[in-house]
């Protein structure tokens, strides 16, 4: 479907940043009735190392001027560009998604042109049917749900004891980065996305942003050896985990649940009142049971599809 007249989509400038977050708490709104996704989250996204809002991000804009849709990509892993986007519910059926996804998909083979098993993904809220049918249509498939989960913190979050024999610590930057990287690539060997990645990547990926704080990531040491990290920022209004990880030997030990008592703790006590995270639905290692059992949430579901720029790239949920 060709974008109708009146609408088009033209590169972000930072004062479309709260319109289009609007659009963002409308769709959450219409999908899942509450608001998870706020400003907080969008200039994070726009503030991400290596992201350029003047190639990588697209506000649909009708008539009148007003922000309808937004979509951004960026290239999260050496061979993968991934992307979402969203168009306000009273403008829909008019082709905005549809255009948004061409200049989305166009900007993803350039980003990852020339990589080998280049994958190319676009992240949108489950159960929109025309959303799925676009994507097919696009020769996307369907690979994984995953759930955003959130807890209401109370001001007075206190993480209580830790497992014993475990210390919980915050980020020394100097002295820890390469030891929290050890433990997250060990981590994730049992995730579906391993996202392996260099220490340097890593690094500039974590703590290059505006966003990164030391002082709420949360580290579990063992005999001075490290066995647990999470990472772990604030966004806006809320709290955000992004990363938690323990070392196989130190599972099932309550290690993961210490860390994310602390991350609550530390969160609350700069009076944020929400820390949310997303999960992939069916993690191998039962981290959304660890979740609920620490009063975390489902409060969204989105579906990732993803479309391989080499074909042996993709693995379909079945
Ligand atoms: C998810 C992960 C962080 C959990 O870490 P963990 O330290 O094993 O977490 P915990 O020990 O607190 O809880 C895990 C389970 O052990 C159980 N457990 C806790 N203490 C225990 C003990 N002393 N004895 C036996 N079992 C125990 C918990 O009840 C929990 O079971 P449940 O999930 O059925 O509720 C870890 O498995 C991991 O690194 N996975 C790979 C990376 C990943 O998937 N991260 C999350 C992505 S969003």
């Amino acid at each position: 479907m060709d974008l109708l007249d009146g609408y088009e989509l033209l590169a972000p400038t930072w004062d479309d940043l709260e319109p289009a977050a609007e659009v963002l708490a409308a769709d959450d709104l219409d999908d899942a009735g509450q608001v998870v996704l706020d400003t907080g989250y969008l200039r994070g996204q726009w503030e991400r190392f290596g992201f350029e809002l003047t190639t990588d991000a697209w506000v649909a804009v009708d008539a009148a001027g007003t922000v309808v849709g937004h979509g951004q990509v960026t290239r999260d892993e050496d061979d993968l560009a991934a992307s979402w986007g969203v168009v306000h519910p009273a403008h829909r059926g008019r082709g905005i998604g549809s255009a948004l996804l061409g200049r989305i998909e166009a900007r993803a083979n350039e980003l990852l042109a020339g990589v080998h098993g280049g994958r190319f993904r676009h992240v949108v809220n489950a159960g929109d049917e025309a959303a799925a049918a676009l994507l097919q249509g696009r020769g996307l498939h369907l690979v994984r749900h995953h759930w955003i989960m959130s807890i209401e913190l109370s001001p007075d979050a206190v993480a209580g004891p830790a497992p014993a024999g475990i210390a919980i610590t915050s980020l020394r930057p100097q002295d820890d980065l390469r030891e929290v990287h050890a433990v997250i690539e060990e981590a994730f060997e049992d995730h579906w996305c391993d996202r392996s990645e260099s220490f340097e990547h890593w690094v500039r990926d974590r703590t290059q942003g505006p966003d990164h704080d030391p002082a709420l990531w949360r580290l579990a040491w063992e005999d001075r050896r490290l066995v647990g990290a999470l990472v772990a920022s604030v966004l806006g209004d809320q709290g955000w985990v992004t990363l938690l990880g323990v070392r196989r030997e130190a599972r099932r030990r309550g290690i993961g649940a210490a860390l994310l008592r602390s991350a609550f703790e530390a969160v609350a006590a700069r009076r944020i009142r929400s820390m949310v995270l997303t999960v992939d639905a069916a993690d191998p290692t039962g981290a959304t049971a660890l979740y609920e059992r620490v009063g975390m949430r489902v409060v969204g579901r989105f579906d990732l599809w993803e479309r391989a720029l080499d074909p042996s790239a993709i693995s379909r949920l079945s």
